[in-house]
C-alpha cells in the first residue's frame, strides 16, 4: 500500500479521482447556505429538532433536512418542509409538526429555487415576502396550513413556471390578484380557507393547465365567470362556502372532464340546469344551502352515477323524478330542507338510503319516510 501511495503515477491518480468527486457531487453554494441560515434565523421548531440538522459543519446539499440541491451547480433547488410528514424524524419524537416565526426574504436570494414548500406547521405568521415573485424557475409553492397574513402578492404572474400554488389554511386576504390568471403552466391552485374576497377574475378561464381550483370558504363575491366553461381540463371546482350569486349557468353542466363541483353555502338563485344532472362525468355535486328553486330536472338516465348528490337546504319544490330511480349509482343522496312532494320513486338507488336523505320537505311521502302515500 505504501510502495503504491509512493508511485508518482498512483499519486497523480488519486488526486485526480479526488478532484473528480468533488467536481462531480458540488457542495452547498456559499451564497445559498448563508440564506439558508438567514432563513431558519426567523423559524422556531420546537418539537423535532430538523434545524439541528442545518449545521455549519454539514454540507446543506447532502444533510440538511429538507434541502435538495443541483448535483451540478450546488444551487438550492428545493425547500420541502412538511408539518405532517410520515418520515423518520416524525415518527421518532411521536409528536406532529409545529413551527413558529415569519418567513424571511432571504429566502429570495435562493434563486435556483424550483420548490419552495413550508406547509402544515399550523404557527408559521406574517406575510408571504412579495419578493418570492423573483424566483423566476419556482414550480411549487405550498405554504399552505398555517398563520400568514397579507395578500397574495400582486405579481404572482411572473412565475411563468409555476404548476402548484397551495395557499389553503391561512389567514390571507384581499382579492385574487389579476396576474395570477396569466399563469399558464398552473395545475394546482388551492386557496380554501382563507379570507381572500373580491370577484373571481373574469378571464379565469385563462388557466387553460387548470385542473384542481379550490377556493371554498373564503369570502368570494360575483357570480360564475364564463371563461371558465372553456376549461377543457378542469377536474375539481370548489367554490363552496363564498357569496357566489346569481344562477347556476348552464354551460357549467358541458364541461368535459369536470367531475367535483362544489357550490354549497353560496347565494346561487334560479332553477338547476338540467345540464348538470345528465352530465355522467360528475362524481360530487354539492349545491346545498343556496336559494335554488324550481324542480329537480327529470333528467337522469342509465349512465347517472353520483358518489354524492347534495342538494338540500334550497326551495327545490315539485316531484322527484321518476327518471332517479333508472340511475346507475347515488351513493349518498341528500334533497332534504326543500318544498318537494310527492311520492319517492322506487328502485336501486333508492334502497340504502335514510329518512334523513328526503326529510323537512312539504309533503315527500312512502319510501323510508314514516308517512303512506
Ligand atoms: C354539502 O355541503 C354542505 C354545506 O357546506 C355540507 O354540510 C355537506 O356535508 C356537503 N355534502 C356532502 C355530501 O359532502
Amino acid at each position: 500500500m505504501a510502495k503504491l501511495l509512493a508511485s508518482p503515477l498512483t499519486s497523480l491518480l488519486s488526486v485526480a479521482l479526488i478532484s473528480f468527486v468533488i467536481t462531480a457531487v458540488r457542495s452547498c453554494s456559499p451564497a445559498d447556505q448563508t440564506a439558508l441560515n438567514a432563513f431558519k434565523s426567523s423559524l422556531t421548531e420546537p418539537n423535532l429538532g430538523i434545524f439541528n440538522t442545518w449545521s455549519e459543519d454539514k454540507d446543506c446539499c447532502k444533510d440538511w433536512y429538507g434541502i435538495s440541491c443541483d448535483p451540478d451547480s450546488g444551487r438550492v433547488t428545493d425547500i420541502s418542509l412538511r408539518g405532517e410528514s410520515e418520515d423518520a424524524i416524525f415518527q421518532k419524537s411521536g409528536r406532529s409538526g409545529y413551527m413558529t416565526g415569519t418567513i424571511d426574504p432571504s429566502v429570495c436570494a435562493l434563486t435556483a429555487l424550483t420548490s419552495f414548500v413550508l406547509a402544515d406547521w399550523k404557527g408559521i405568521s406574517g406575510e408571504i415576502p412579495p419578493c418570492v415573485t423573483s424566483l423566476a424557475s419556482l414550480r411549487i409553492l405550498d405554504l399552505a396550513g398555517n398563520r400568514l397574513t397579507g395578500e397574495i402578492p400582486a405579481d404572482i404572474g411572473k412565475l411563468t413556471k409555476l404548476g402548484v400554488l397551495n395557499l389553503a389554511e391561512n389567514q390571507m386576504s384581499g382579492e385574487i390578484p389579476a396576474s395570477l390568471t396569466s399563469l399558464t403552466e398552473l395545475k394546482h391552485l388551492e386557496l380554501t380557507e382563507n379570507g381572500i374576497s373580491g370577484e373571481i377574475p373574469a378571464d379565469f378561464g385563462s388557466l387553460k393547465m387548470l385542473s384542481r381550483a379550490l377556493l371554498g370558504r373564503n369570502e368570494l363575491t360575483g357570480s360564475l365567470p364564463e371563461s371558465i366553461s372553456g376549461m377543457e381540463r378542469l377536474a375539481d371546482l370548489d367554490l363552496s362556502r363564498n357569496h357566489i350569486e346569481g344562477p347556476i349557468p348552464e354551460w357549467v353542466g358541458n364541461m368535459k372532464v369536470l367531475s367535483l363541483l362544489n357550490l354549497d353555502c353560496n347565494s346561487l338563485t334560479g332553477p338547476i340546469p338540467g345540464s348538470i344532472l345528465s352530465n355522467s362525468g360528475f362524481g360530487v355535486l354539492n349545491l346545498s344551502r343556496n336559494a335554488l328553486e324550481g324542480t329537480i330536472p327529470d333528467v337522469f338516465g342509465s349512465t347517472t352515477y353520483f358518489v354524492a348528490l347534495d342538494l338540500s337546504y334550497n326551495s327545490l319544490s315539485g316531484r322527484i323524478p321518476d327518471s332517479l330511480s333508472s340511475a346507475k349509482f347515488v351513493g349518498h343522496l341528500d334533497i332534504s330542507n326543500n318544498k318537494l312532494c310527492g311520492p319517492i320513486p322506487t328502485g336501486s338507488p333508492f334502497d340504502h338510503l335514510e329518512a334523513a336523505s328526503f326529510s323537512d320537505n312539504q309533503c315527500l311521502c312512502g319510501g323510508p319516510l314514516m308517512k303512506t302515500c
